[in-house]
């Protein structure tokens, strides 16, 4: 197995993309802690799931957005865990408007939710990665971050900002064994697209050349591997996975 006693930490992991990354570490191999903001019932659900393939897990509340609790996190994780080999900063909301339209508390929100929260939970883990000379940061970004999209300007912004930090913390920790790389999926088929009404579903696949959206495994299995030794020369990358629909 490519993660067998890896420890893992994604934030985010109760539903959708970060619930697919959690149990594709813990099918690889790894000890997860599943974090979650408002949703406990959910966080315990994957927890069984992940403990049905004989792997250690927790469920960790923590609203990432918050410093003092993205630091509880990593420390109540690791001090379960013993260390943190992976941590995948998934964790995200949207609060779409048009610009002319969006409330300052729409902005903020995004933004913390999104961006500052990667910094926050990067940041309290970093220590220990480099103490450790040796960890996985994975950042799950998005192709709105890239091409932008009218209504998501707080989501683009926040998501844009997640690659520039990206690449700036890849530089800091190289040296220390710890690699820093982005996932941008496109049109992913969980709870945050299944608000899309079918005329919405239309216009889209036009723009995707594999003409279908993607799956939530899609994306978990790129992150398993990026979490993986085979991974071990990658960092400050920016990986899409989104059916062709930006291909730069
Ligand atoms: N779905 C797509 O098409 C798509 C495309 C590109 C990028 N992405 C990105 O992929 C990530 C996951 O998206 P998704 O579609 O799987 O979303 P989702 O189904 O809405 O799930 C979001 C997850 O994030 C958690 N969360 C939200 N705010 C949090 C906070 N402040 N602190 C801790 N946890 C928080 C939620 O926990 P609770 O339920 O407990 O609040 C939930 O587990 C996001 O960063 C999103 O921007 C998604």
């Amino acid at each position: 197995m490519l993660l067998e006693g890896k420890k893992a930490v994604v934030t985010g992991g109760s539903r959708g993309i970060g619930k697919a990354i959690a149990i594709k570490l813990a099918q690889s191999g790894a000890d997860v802690a599943v974090n979650y903001n408002s949703n406990s019932s959910l966080a315990q659900e994957v927890v069984k799931q992940l403990e049905g393939f004989g792997r250690k897990s927790i469920s960790i509340k923590a609203d990432v957005s918050k410093y003092s609790e993205a630091e509880e996190l990593i420390q109540k994780a690791g001090s379960e865990f013993g260390r943190i080999d992976i941590l995948v900063n998934n964790a995200g909301i949207t609060r779409d408007a048009l610009l002319i339209k969006m409330k300052e508390e729409q902005w903020d929100d995004v933004i913390s939710a999104n961006l500052k929260s990667v910094f926050n939970c990067t940041k309290a883990v970093s220590r220990l990665m480099m103490k450790q000379r040796q960890g996985r940061i994975i950042n799950i970004s998005s192709v709105i971050g890239i091409i932008g999209n009218a209504g998501q300007g707080n989501y683009s912004a926040s998501k844009a900002g997640i690659i520039g930090f990206s690449k700036t913390a890849a530089r800091e920790l190289g040296a220390r064994g710890v690699t820093v790389n982005v996932i941008a999926p496109g049109y992913i088929q969980t709870d945050m697209t299944d608000q899309f009404t079918d005329s919405m579903r239309e216009q889209l696949l036009t723009q995707i050349p594999l003409k279908k959206l993607g799956a939530t495994e899609d994306v978990a299995n790129l992150a398993g591997f990026l979490a993986s030794d085979e991974a071990s020369y990658i960092t400050g990358q920016v990986i899409h996975v989104d059916g062709g629909m930006v291909m730069l």
